[in-house]
């Protein structure tokens, strides 16, 4: 057997080979103990498979408390289960005050009271082997919760063993201001406001990137480091299989923390990122931890642009196995303002992802999470007409591109954004501050930071999943969910959504599969062949023999198209609206249309 049937024997039939492994040695396969290479790739399971992101506090709720937990996921494995999606990405689920729903962690070692206990924790990890699936959880260490013991000793005293655990500094003395002081330097928080925080009992600052209560953690100091590294250990020890690493390019911290330019106030996640021990740091952790386990790792790699990638994800260097690079996502705003793009732009992002990531640096494919507004009304056209077709395209898409693919919960039903009208409809702490200084202070007219907010909110992503007909979408039995349910859901739902054969999310479960059992959609190189097309998306993948050609048209409008260089058609594979058409010389699309072609 060759080593490319042998790594398709490997994709195809795993448990096959997993059989013949412990027949034959008697004792346990390594966990990832298929270590083919397929076209330069080293294959590993997380290359292979499609996660899905779990948001606690609206998957579902199980005790009618409004507020979704772990037991409302644990049973709903069944319907991830025959999704397809083989790992969850679960948002923290630690305790937390909930500054930040969770992104703010007072006890990394203790589930969040309102999503259950750690029985209920271990419960929902048995539930996910027994399926074998596998489970990665939110690792937020860039900053915890003011309220963690850390900080509540850092901040007692400046002689606290637990002071520099954190990012303390003297103010700039200004007699005129009611502190007598000025913030030690000129960095903005994410949320708005100075980053930097005067605290009363000790007449210093803290800096915190994001919330008022979410203080930055000290990584130069190595107890920090070691503490870090000891909680990780504690989930691997659990049984849970990596993690999904928040901010994490943001750790490190410029030394003597100097002003920032006004071009460098311009991106302040670039000039947070990439700090002078961030490699060090990362590959301490990997040393540490992740060497030691068989685990995946992705990190949310704000300000970290595609060149710099490689530094951290090539596999040579044993640091992180992939990150969240947000070109693409991002391509629909300047700032925190909605923004229009064309689908060149679009497309040339992938092109050049594929041409600057070598066979040493996986990539990750994602068009939403808990912090964009939803894929089908970013990315697709949610109107009536559109919405089922154009979330079945991007579906299509998603899992053809080249890269780990993540899907957001909810995106495989179609849900849409929110139909929010007034400030009062919001939750998040990020729209709520960001009203605070930039409307109530007269900068912007509240109609249009609300027009605005409607598109980019993360509220939108984070409205309730939508599970059946009855009262609040089925996500409570309470009398109220956490986060208003958006009232499509009669509509949008998934009972309904499993029972027709034609829905999207039957189309997302075809789909996972067709990756699934295409080692081409996975390992394939990838070839824009249309890069200048304003509606047409159409690329191959081409593993040796093996070739797809997948044609989106991304538009609304149907779209007359004929391919040049004598591609020819073997077959449909899979397409979103009924086709027979088999000529790829002269294509007739419709709105919105997808088709995946096995080509000659
Ligand atoms: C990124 C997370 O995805 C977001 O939800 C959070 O607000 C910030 N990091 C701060 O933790
Ligand atoms: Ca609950």
């Amino acid at each position: 057997m060759n080593l490319y049937r042998a790594a398709l024997a490997l994709i195809v039939a795993p448990s096959l080979l997993l059989a013949v492994s412990y027949a034959q040695t008697a004792t346990p396969p390594q966990p990832s103990a298929h270590n083919a290479i397929v076209n330069g790739y080293q294959s590993q399971w997380w290359k292979e498979a499609v996660v899905y992101q779990v948001y606690p506090r609206s998957f579902k709720d199980s005790n009618g408390d409004g507020i979704g937990d772990l037991p409302g996921i644990t049973s709903k494995l069944d319907y991830l289960q025959k999704l397809g999606v083989k790992v969850i990405w679960l948002s923290p689920h630690f305790d937390s005050p909930n500054a930040d729903n969770g992104y703010d962690i007072r006890d990394y070692r203790k589930v969040m009271t309102e999503f259950g206990t750690m029985a209920d924790c271990d419960a929902l990890l048995a539930g996910i082997k027994q399926r074998h699936m596998r489970l990665i959880v939110d690792l937020v260490v860039n900053h915890s919760s003011d309220e963690h013991k850390w900080f509540v000793e850092s901040r007692s005293s400046k002689d606290s063993p637990y002071r520099d655990y954190y990012i303390w500094r003297p103010g700039k003395p200004n007699p005129a201001s009611p502190t007598g002081f000025d913030p030690p330097n000129n960095y903005p928080s994410f949320f708005s406001g100075s980053a930097w925080q005067y605290d009363p009992g000790t007449k210093e600052y803290y800096l915190h990137y994001f919330a008022v209560k979410q203080p930055d953690l000290n990584w130069d100091n190595p107890k920090v480091r070691a503490e870090v590294f000891d909680l990780m250990k504690f989930w691997l020890d659990k049984g849970v299989d990596g993690f999904r690493m928040d901010v994490i390019p943001l750790i490190s911290k410029r030394a003597g923390l100097p002003d920032l330019t006004p071009e460098e106030l311009k991106n302040v996640s670039k000039a947070y990122a990439n700090g002078p021990h961030m490699h060090e740091y990362l590959q301490e952790m990997n040393r540490n931890v992740m060497a030691k386990y068989d685990v995946m790792t992705v990190g949310e790699a704000l300000g970290i642009s595609l060149q710099q990638t490689p530094s951290i994800v090539d596999d040579r260097r044993h640091e992180l196995n992939m990150i969240f690079n947000f070109d693409a996502i991002r391509i629909n705003r300047e700032g925190r303002q909605w923004k229009s793009w064309t689908l060149p732009e679009f497309k040339a992002i992938y092109a050049e992802h594929a041409s600057k990531l070598d066979v040493q640096s996986w990539d990750t494919v994602f068009l939403s999470n808990h912090d964009n507004p939803r894929l089908v009304s970013s990315f697709g056209d949610d109107s009536p007409a559109f919405r089922v077709a154009s979330a079945k395209l991007l579906a299509t898409m998603l899992l053809s591109l080249r890269g780990t693919p993540f899907i957001y919960q909810g995106d495989e039903l179609g849900m849409t954004n929110y139909p929010f009208k007034a400030i009062g409809d919001f939750d998040d702490i990020e729209a709520k501050n960001a009203y605070k200084a930039d409307v109530l202070t007269g900068k912007v007219s509240e109609q249009a930071y609300l027009a605005n907010l409607r598109h980019m909110s993360r509220d939108n992503a984070r409205t309730p999943m939508q599970w059946d007909g009855s009262a609040n979408g089925g996500f409570t039995t309470g009398p109220k969910a956490w986060l208003a349910v958006n009232p499509n859901y009669k509509e949008i739902n998934a009972k309904e959504e499993l029972a027709d054969p034609d829905s999207i999310y039957n189309y997302y479960r075809r789909m996972i599969a067709l990756r699934e059992h295409t080692p081409a959609l996975i390992y394939g190189d990838y070839k824009d062949i249309e890069p200048q097309n304003t509606k047409i998306f159409a690329y191959l993948r081409i593993l040796g023999q093996e070739k797809y050609l997948v044609i989106l048209n991304l538009s609304s409008d149907p779209v007359s198209y004929s391919l040049l260089g004598g591609l020819k058609a073997r077959a449909i594979v899979i397409s979103n609206l009924p086709t027979a058409e088999k000529e790829l010389s002269n294509l007739k699309l419709r709105a919105w249309e997808a088709r995946v072609y096995k080509l000659e």
